[in-house]
């Protein structure tokens, strides 16, 4: 989400005749858009702040902004504690830093309610033929360890119309690929009168219907409200892909509830045996915390078990971070780091290990992969994606945007490898 935001504001910012510096000390605006999902993000933010600081020192007339998770949660705090800041918004404003470049205001500005969509702004895609949209803004859960509910606040939907509209003039640019995004996509609707109301599944559906969209991704669903509607529709809608990131976070029920996630492990692999029930092919991906205060080896070792169980197709895993304001931030039972970092390993371990199993399906089958570019290895060689998400390094001519079939001969856990077959650019 914050990536996407981060699109956005270099849409807006060209917009209005910008263009990126090649060095920061060429700038004549510096601008952060920050993440506060964990602390090291923060703290890696306070180091650039500095030499921000001293830039701007050289040349006072630079500007300097900061958007984002960070800025809104410290609001105003931001001028008192870093005086040289000109302007500072959260997620839900970002529009507003181009009311503030055009205005010639010597006063330091901050936007902190939320107003509106990034959808609404141009955007600057890193790729033609991928796109993101936000589907939603904020988030009505209370999971006890994340920041998001008190940065991005209650959830919103944007209206279906406005979306399926946005998706066609993405089409009609050259978009093939659009992730949906939204802290919790499938609550997508949930917020809006009955008589109004569109489901993620039927929202799924809109977008499907988009002429020239052929591949449709989101990120990311919660499992309490992964329903049946959504799962048949990676079945029966042709553009949706066959992976679900389904973050999971914790094995054990005790820590589960702890972290208020409003499932049990039991309720999460009911709904993992629903999706290969209908998509048996599905990739699965998932996210992972370690070291939430409190857990035992037995919690961990409940964690691990559903990693040998789930077999996922890859996964992000994460210490756990106490974040300013969250429950857990104050919750006893802290874990010393040498056993957050021992029980990582072993997580990371089993992970990639059952990826690199689970790839080896692949093996011998011909994949369409939509192209994005030369191998980052092997510049004589391509990359790009699988509808399954996984990486594809191969051996073709395709130009980046072009769908093409890959015969597919070795999987890591990662990436798999092949070379295109050839018969299918004939036909
Ligand atoms: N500590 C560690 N990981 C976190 N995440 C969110 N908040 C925290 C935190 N305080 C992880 C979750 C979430 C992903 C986006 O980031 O796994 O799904
Ligand atoms: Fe955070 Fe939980 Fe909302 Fe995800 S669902 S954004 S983890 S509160």
């Amino acid at each position: 989400m914050n990536a996407h935001d981060s699109e956005r504001m270099k849409g807006m910012l060209e917009s209005l005749g910008y263009s990126e510096a090649a060095e920061r000390a060429d700038a004549d605006l510096i601008l952060f858009n920050t993440c506060s999902i964990r602390e090291a993000a923060d703290n890696r933010f306070i180091a650039h702040l500095g030499e921000a600081k001293r830039l701007k020192s050289e040349d006072p007339g630079r500007v300097v902004g900061v958007g984002g998770c960070w800025a809104q949660s410290v609001k105003d705090e931001v001028f008192e504690r870093f005086p040289f800041v000109d302007v500072a918004f959260g997620p839900g404003q970002i529009h507003r830093l181009a009311e503030f470049l055009a205005s010639d205001s010597l006063t330091a500005q901050g936007y902190f309610e939320f107003e509106d969509f990034s959808g609404h702004l141009p955007d600057k895609r890193e790729r033609e033929f991928q796109a993101w949209i936000q589907i939603s803004q904020g988030c009505n859960c209370r999971c006890s360890y994340c920041i998001v509910p008190s940065t991005r606040g209650r959830e919103q939907s944007r209206d279906p119309v406005e979306l399926t509209a946005e998706v066609e003039r993405l089409a009609a640019d050259g978009v093939r690929e659009v992730t949906l995004l939204g802290q919790n996509v499938n609550s997508y609707g949930r917020d809006v009168p009955r008589e109004r109301k569109t489901t993620f599944a039927e929202l799924l559906a809109l977008v499907d219907s988009v002429a020239g969209i052929e591949r449709i991704r989101y990120t990311s669903p919660h499992p309490k409200d992964m329903r049946e509607d959504v799962i048949r529709a990676h079945a029966e809608l042709p553009a949706l892909c066959e992976h679900i990131h389904l973050p999971l976070q914790s094995g054990s029920s005790r820590i589960l509830k702890a972290m208020r996630r409003t499932y049990d492990r039991g309720r999460y692999l009911d709904r993992v045996a629903l999706i290969r029930e209908h998509v048996p092919d599905c990739a699965l991906t998932t996210d992972i915390i370690v070291g939430f205060p409190g857990e035992t080896e037995r919690d961990f070792a409940e964690t691990l078990e559903v990693v040998e169980a789930v077999g996922y197709d890859g996964a992000f895993t994460f210490v756990f971070s106490p974040r300013r304001g969250t429950e857990a931030a104050t919750l006893e039972g802290r874990l010393a780091h040498p056993v957050k970092r021992e029980r990582m390993e072993r997580l990371v371990e089993a992970v990639q290990r059952r990826a690199r199993e689970r790839a080896q399906r692949f093996v011998g089958r011909t994949m369409e992969v939509l192209v994005e570019g030369p191998s980052r290895t092997d510049p004589a060689r391509l990359r790009g994606r699988s509808r399954h998400n996984k990486a594809v390094n191969f051996e073709g001519t395709g130009a980046p945007g072009d769908l093409i079939e890959v015969e597919i001969d070795a999987a890591t856990s990662m990436t798999l490898s092949g070379q295109e077959r050839l018969l299918s650019r004939v036909v």
